[in-house]
């Protein structure tokens, strides 16, 4: 006899394959500061002795993982901003697929959980990231030699920091406030993993 399908717990599309990046239950309270305040676990590093030589900061967790790739953008922005011919053509494909990537990553394992803690906020990243596609779809059709690119550039340039600000102050806070840590470290392998998968789709 077939049972009823239980509904879902979140009524959002996921692939698969990252469907466990965003654990069932709801997130729960803020818990206990970590040492020195920051993100990540810490641990003891030891001697050979078993004596502690002091902490460490373990693997992060997604948000680490995305303040890196924020840095990481910015750099690249500011890197095709400033050079010319060849180079400038290999760093904007070099930053046209970390973006898309990135995008990619957050919208399908950091926005749901957003989503479920205040829904207004990931709409408004979601709807922030859409507009920046359409704009980086026009910036790749047209090339960076052609006309008009410089200009077209430095738009997106604004909206993607504009962006990354905007999740880093409105978004990040939230999810580090209601989040299990492990839940975090879990949606910083599921965000690698899809960023893995989709580098590889673009490769092909
Ligand atoms: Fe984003
Ligand atoms: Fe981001």
């Amino acid at each position: 006899m077939r049972t009823r399908e239980e509904p879902h717990v979140f009524p959002l599309i996921v692939t698969s394959a990252v469907a466990s990046a965003v654990p069932s239950r709801l997130p729960r309270q803020k818990w206990a500061k970590r040492p020195g305040g920051g993100s990540g676990a810490y641990a003891d590093v030891r001697d050979t002795r078993g004596g502690t030589m002091g902490k460490v900061k373990q693997q992060g967790d997604v948000i680490d993982v995305i303040l890196q790739q924020h840095n990481l953008i910015r750099s690249l922005f500011q890197e095709v901003a400033s050079a010319s011919g060849n180079e400038r053509a290999s760093k904007f494909k070099q930053l046209a697929q970390l973006l898309e990537v990135h995008e990619d990553a957050e919208e399908q394992v950091v926005h749901p959980m957003t989503k479920r803690i205040a829904s207004e906020v990931a709409d408004a990243r979601i709807e922030e990231e859409n507009q920046a596609k359409k704009v980086l779809a026009q910036l790749k059709s047209m090339g960076p030699d052609a006309d008009g690119f410089g200009e077209l550039f430095e738009k997106l340039h604004q909206a993607v920091d504009a962006h990354a600000t905007h999740e880093e102050k409105e978004e990040f806070p939230r999810l580090r406030d209601r989040c299990d840590e492990s839940d975090l470290r879990d949606m910083a392998d599921k965000f690698q993993q899809v960023q893995a998968l989709k580098g590889g789709q673009m490769r092909r």
